[in-house]
């Protein structure tokens, strides 16, 4: 067996999943984003501190089983998206490019409603439907962040994405996405 310096041999695993809850059991990294952690994404910019201030309820958590990070490896993992608004804003995620912006993402989503908005860095901008049994294909080049539409309901995705990908905030803090999605009178409305 010829085995690459740039691609770590392992051994097979399993982990399992609850999907209806929005959990990886044996989950070794679990990453949770409150409303504070959320500053500069929201257009009401105030009424995220206020619901800061009043309990910090959680927006998101991220449920990893981490494998190296490389080229050749599949990183994975369950995200769970409270629904919410900030203000008349659906509640999100953060998003990202990855780092090596040349990876794709697969979103299956496994619960709940939503949407995936998309941008590239020349203008291009894209929303898919998310609800149960919807897989939404994240090309090269897009930054991607998921919304929750439902109103009682958490948004379940599983998601895959090369081993070396990596996360880039810093590019959505200062750039944003150019569509946003808010529930107004019970209709959800991009804008
Ligand atoms: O890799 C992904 O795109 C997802 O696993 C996200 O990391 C997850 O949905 C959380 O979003 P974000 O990383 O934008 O905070
Ligand atoms: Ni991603």
């Amino acid at each position: 067996m010829d085995i690459k310096e740039s691609t770590s041999f392992i051994d097979p695993f399993t982990v399992e999943l609850d999907i209806e809850q929005g959990v990886m059991r044996d989950a070794k990294n679990h990453i949770v984003r409150k409303a504070s952690d959320m500053r500069g994404h929201y257009k009401d910019a105030a009424a995220l501190d206020a619901l800061a201030d009043r309990g910090d309820p959680l927006h998101y958590e991220v449920f990893e089983v981490p494998v190296p990070e490389q080229y050749g490896h599949l990183q994975y993992c369950i995200s769970t998206l409270q629904p919410g608004l900030v203000g008349e804003e659906c509640f999100m995620t953060k998003g990202h490019y990855h780092t090596v912006i040349e990876t794709a993402e697969i979103y299956l989503c496994l619960r709940g409603e939503g949407y995936m908005l998309m941008k590239t860095s020349d203008g291009k901008a894209a929303a898919e439907k998310m609800s149960r049994g919807r897989m939404v294909y994240v090309p090269p080049y897009w930054a991607h962040r998921s919304v929750n539409t439902g109103a009682a309901e958490p948004l379940v995705s599983f998601c895959v994405y090369p081993g070396d990908a990596g996360h880039n905030y810093g590019d959505i803090e200062t750039e944003g996405f150019p569509k946003r999605v808010f529930s107004r009178g019970g209709e959800i409305v991009i804008e």
